[in-house]
Order: C-alpha cells, then structure tokens, then sequence
C-alpha cells in the first residue's frame, strides 16, 4: 500500500465529555476524523463543528470550547487533555495517545462542554491587588528603570497567560481551602518586585496570610510541571512565603 494512501485512511479518535449546561448532567460523544498533518486539538474540534456527526453516525452539535489566539497566548483554550491540564491550541494530535480524551476542568463551573468560568482566577488576582497602582489618567512620564537582575525574575513572571493550568492541577486548590493558587501567588511576586508596583507590597502580602492564603500550599509542585509558559512557580511561591513570614512578624511588633 502505497504511503500517501495509508495516510488517507489514518483517522483520529476523539472522546469528549460534554455538558449542555451549567447545571445538566454531563455526557461522553466519541468522533473519528480523518488525520492531517500538523492536527492539534482546537483544529480537530473546527473540524467537529463543521461536521458534527459522532462516530456512530448519529447528528449531534458542534462543540463548545475557547480559543482565540490559536498560539498559546490568550489562555482561553486551557482543558483537560487525556487527564492533564493544558492549551488545546499546543497539544499536537500526533503527540496524543488515542483516543483522546476532552474533558472540562473540573475546579471550575462547567459554562457547556469543555468551555468553564474560570473568574475565580479574576477574584484572587483582585484579592492580591495584582496591578501597579496609578493616581489618575495624566500623562506620568517615564516609568521607573529597573535593574537588570530584577527584569530578568520579571520577565519570566510575566508571562503567565492566565490559563488556569497551574490550579486545576494544584490538590490544594478546592472550595475547602479556598486557595488562592500558584497564579495569584507568582503575581504577587510580580508586583511586588516592580519598582511602583511595590507601592501595595505589604497590602499584597497580608492578602496572602490566614485561610486561602500561603500557607495553605503543600509544595506537591503539580503547578509548575503543566504551566504551559514554563513560569517558576515553586519558586515564587518559596519567595512570596518569606515575605509573608517577615511581613507577619513586622506586623507583630508593629501592634
Ligand atoms: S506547589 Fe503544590 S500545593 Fe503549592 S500551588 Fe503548586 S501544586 Fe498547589
Ligand atoms: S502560572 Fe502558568 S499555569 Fe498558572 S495561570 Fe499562569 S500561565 Fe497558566
Ligand atoms: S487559543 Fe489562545 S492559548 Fe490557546
């Protein structure tokens, strides 16, 4: 048989876990499409939408899923992908064992099929004062220069794409702890070394102490293993922690 035939025939196995709505019980569909090459998961679910038929012949509906930049940019395709947390975008069919499992994060209100609200990352990003305070829309002039040694802890930080990946891995993110997770932590650091953005340091810090707060992360390290953008979260987390300490024990003696 000649090659470019075998690679008509070669087909991809998909099983998607589906859920048509935030409170309806959640149901498997399995589709077979035929391989291209270069497929990565977001193009087979297009390829789904335009022909949305499942394996065993029966009509059913496009998928439903986020996306948009399409290069692992946005961190709006962020699902679980034979288990593991990840960008649907990156995830290359050919590097998949099949068939391959979609699922919906699971730490996160299903909005329908593999698309879920992940505002809870928004909230803990607000509750850690994640942003470089400005007085007002006047033009500020230049900002502040930073030390080469400081950008380059920067510059890894600020990668994050707000997937979510980090927290849906983490076991010490669940409603139990309220958790704040790795993102929301690293952020913190983030801000924290930005020559304005250290105005809220103490705020951002204290943010971080009690119930949710630092302590309650177990080192388990799941986090950084599925950051997509390969951010040090273990580390950041160990460096937030000491502050922490120093700004408890400031607080102490302050009172
Ligand atoms: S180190 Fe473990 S417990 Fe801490 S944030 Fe990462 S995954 Fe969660
Ligand atoms: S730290 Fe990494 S895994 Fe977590 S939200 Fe940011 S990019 Fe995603
Ligand atoms: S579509 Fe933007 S990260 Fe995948």
């Amino acid at each position: 048989m000649s090659e470019e035939l075998t690679m008509a025939n070669k087909t991809v196995i998909i099983k998607i876990k589906r859920q048509d709505n935030p409170e309806s019980k959640p149901y498997w569909e399995e589709y077979e499409l035929p391989w291209r090459p270069g497929m990565n998961v977001t193009s087979t679910l297009m390829d789904i939408a335009a022909n949305p038929v499942t394996r065993d012949g029966k009509a059913s509906t496009p998928i439903v899923y986020d996306s948009n930049c399409l290069e692992e940019v946005c961190g709006s395709c962020a699902m679980l992908i034979n288990g593991k947390a990840r960008m649907a975008c990156s995830a290359l069919i050919d590097q998949l064992e099949q068939p391959v499992k979609l699922e919906p994060f699971t730490k996160f209100p299903v909005v329908r099929d593999l698309s879920v609200d992940r505002s809870t990352l928004f909230e803990n990003l607000k509750r850690v004062k994640a942003w470089v305070p400005l007085d007002g829309t006047f033009d500020l002039g230049q900002g502040p220069r930073m030390a080469p040694d400081e950008q380059e802890i920067s510059y890894p930080l600020s990668r994050c794409i707000s997937c979510c990946c980090c927290m849906e891995a983490c076991p010490q993110f669940n409603t139990s702890t309220g958790f704040v997770g790795a993102a929301a932590i690293s952020q913190v650091r983030l801000f924290n070394t930005h020559p304005t953005g250290k105005a809220l340091k103490r705020e951002r810090l204290q943010a971080l102490m009690g119930d949710g707060g630092i302590q309650e992360c177990g080192y388990a390290q799941n986090c950084v293993e599925v950051c997509p953008k390969e951010i040090p979260l273990t580390n950041s987390i160990s460096n937030v922690a000491k502050d922490v300490m120093k700004q408890a024990i400031f607080d102490l003696f302050r009172t």
